[in-house]
């Protein structure tokens, strides 16, 4: 699916105080792109991904996935858009304790129209030996392999990552980097992914620099490389 956006803008309000996190933004996103969005901190990286993702709602302009102005659907239609059509990776894993990874895997899985076998997404992450366990008896790497499962298996059209690196090492990063790569390759998912590791870029289609809001830099790389060649810095 393609995200295009017209001239969005978000602006916070807190008592007396104003913070435009994103300043008259206009970006298209193709179907099946890699998009690394990189910025300092407080630079609108995460309002960004939450106005085009629909978990929040811009203060004003455009925001179109597929011919869909997500920006002007009720909460109730966008809670049915992004179950159907979006997938979500946070830093923090969000799994659920009391359950086996293949039952985290299937609550992602109940709520699509058109989703993978538990089975066979776990298998694409590397997790079957561990479909059985629980998340405390798996590392921080393997949690997050099971909430990229978790957030691919009713097979989302866009895949939204907010730092899904930023609480692992470089060898669990790489390997959950390469999982998202896989993906995108495999099935073609739109991958919008956040980071603020700049060596990261090198795995993108795009590279799209936010500073105060303002997209300052689009830059198209012609030399991707695979995860596992990332140079940690
Ligand atoms: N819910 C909120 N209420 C008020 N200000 C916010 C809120 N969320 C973000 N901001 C402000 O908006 C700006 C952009 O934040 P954010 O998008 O989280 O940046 P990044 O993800 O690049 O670190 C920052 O100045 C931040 O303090
Ligand atoms: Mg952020």
């Amino acid at each position: 699916m393609s995200i295009k956006l017209e001239k969005v803008s978000k602006i916070y309000k807190t008592g007396e105080v104003e913070t435009i996190a994103l300043h008259d933004v206009d970006l298209e996103i193709k179907e099946g792109e890699v998009i690394i969005l990189l910025g300092p901190s407080g630079s609108g990286k995460s309002t960004m991904l939450n106005v085009c993702s629909g978990l929040d709602k811009p203060t004003s302009g455009i925001i179109t996935i597929d011919g869909e102005v997500i920006s002007s659907m009720n909460s109730k239609e966008l809670t049915k858009f992004r179950r159907e059509n979006l997938g979500f990776i946070f830093q923090q894993y969000n799994l659920l304790q009391t359950l086996s990874v293949r039952e985290n895997v299937e609550v992602g899985r109940e709520v699509s129209s058109d989703p993978f076998t538990v089975e066979e997404i776990v298998e694409q992450v590397g997790l079957t030996p561990n479909i059985d366990k629980y998340p405390f008896q798996l590392s921080g790497g393997e949690q997050q392999r099971v909430s990229i499962a978790r957030a691919v298996v009713k097979n989302p059209k866009i895949l939204f990552c907010d730092e899904p690196t930023g609480a692992l090492d470089e060898v669990n990063a790489k390997e959950i980097l390469a999982v998202i790569q896989k993906l995108n390759e495999k099935f073609n998912t739109t991958v919008v992914l956040i980071t603020h590791n700049p060596s990261i870029s090198v795995m993108g289609d795009r590279i799209i620099k936010l500073n105060s809001g303002q997209v300052v830099d689009d830059i198209r790389n012609a030399n991707k490389k695979r995860a596992s060649e990332i140079k940690w810095g």
